[in-house]
């Protein structure tokens, strides 16, 4: 159970307190995301040309693929300042234009969350976005007149995992909106050799091509796995990680050679054995599982996606015949006798 709480993908307390630490700062550091670096770059380099600020930035994607990092990473090339807040921490209007009448000229405000923004809240980035003014009413009642305070060029820079939730008048409003992909092996393995050397953890390539292959292509992950291998290491080897010391530990603490723990286990088995593989509605996956909404979409679903055995469908989600497979379940779509098994699981 400790260990389950420690090791499974959901962002903790303990990865706060490295990521500071581990964050690349530059965009030689930033590993992978190849795509999306090279247009934020040329972004970058044609503000600074131009002495402008740099054009309003959505960022979005599954936690822990480096939106946070990025945002930091444009304030240092831009040379400006970085103000972080995030949607559900922006209470009232008046909140928002006491943080947009602060910023300096250029100055980055980091929203994270922004899908969880109020509307009413959300009102205020309209015209702060388009033409850098904000609009506060004075006074009530019929004698109430609206004011419109100048704001200096700033850049927004939002980050959220729900781009599908954001309003359009917002979305509309950004002039670089990019999507973060989940990293290959190879990136991750890039990842793990940084994080090691930061914080002095000693693994051969054994060590590092185990943590890698199993950090469901999220950095945030194979830097929490990392430091949970070394923790093990420490106590049950001589403190170098190989791929047998990986192998044992992360054996150990559930997570198999996917990147799959309990939790992403027991909702497929659940999908799988108790809704004979959907379509089910994700409210009633995630009452059966005792898992939130939230934490199933953002961060086990986009994951078993990747990995082909779960599908969203209109009418609710849907195990694949991979997913059968993978828990040496039988699909009903075939007669047993076809079915090879591919995984060997518990
Ligand atoms: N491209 C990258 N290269 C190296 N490390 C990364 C990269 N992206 C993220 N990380 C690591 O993963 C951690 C989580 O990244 P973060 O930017 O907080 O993710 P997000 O904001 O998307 O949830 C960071 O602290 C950093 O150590
Ligand atoms: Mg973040």
């Amino acid at each position: 159970m400790e260990a389950e709480r420690l090791v499974g993908p959901v962002q903790q307390e303990d990865d706060r307190n490295y990521e500071v630490s581990l964050r690349p700062r530059t965009f030689a550091e930033y590993i992978g995301q190849e795509r999306v670096k090279e247009v934020l770059q040329i972004f970058v380099q044609a503000a600074l040309k131009r002495h402008e600020a740099l054009d309003h930035v959505l960022l979005y994607g599954p936690p822990g693929l480096g939106k946070t990092t990025l945002a930091h990473i444009l304030a240092a090339e831009m040379g400006v300042n970085i103000r972080m807040t995030s949607g559900p921490a922006i209470e009232r209007q008046g909140d928002l234009v006491a943080i947009l009448t602060n910023l300096q000229p250029s100055d980055i405000l980091f929203v994270d969350e922004i899908h969880r923004l109020n509307r009413t809240v959300e009102e205020v980035l309209y015209p702060a976005m388009e033409d850098y003014a904000v609009d506060i009413i004075l006074g009530k009642g019929p004698g109430a007149r609206s004011i419109r305070l100048d704001l200096p060029p700033f850049t927004l820079i939002g980050a959220t995992t729900r781009a599908g939730m954001l309003t359009s008048p917002l979305r509309d409003r950004f002039g670089v909106i990019e999507r973060l992909e989940f990293y290959t092996p190879e990136e991750l393995a890039a990842v793990v050799v940084r994080s090691a050397k930061v914080l002095n953890v000693k693994i051969d390539a054994g060590g590092v091509t185990e943590v890698a292959r199993r950090a469901r292509g999220t950095p945030r992950i194979a830097n929490r796995l990392l430091r949970r291998v070394r923790d093990y290491a420490e106590v049950k080897a001589d403190g170098r990680i190989t791929a047998e010391v990986a192998k044992q530990a992360l054996l150990l603490f559930g997570i198999d050679e996917y990147g799959l723990d309990k939790v992403d286990r027991r909702i497929l088995r659940t999908l799988i054995t108790t809704y004979s593989g959907g379509p089910v509605g994700v409210d009633t996956l995630a009452a059966a599982t005792s898992e939130e909404v939230g934490t199933i979409e953002d961060v086990y679903e986009p994951f078993m996606m990747q990995l082909g055995l779960l599908q969203r469908t209109p009418r609710g989600r849907v195990a694949t015949e991979q997913a059968y497979r993978y828990l040496n379940v039988p699909y009903p779509g075939k007669p047993a006798h076809e079915q090879g098994i591919l995984f060997n699981n518990d």
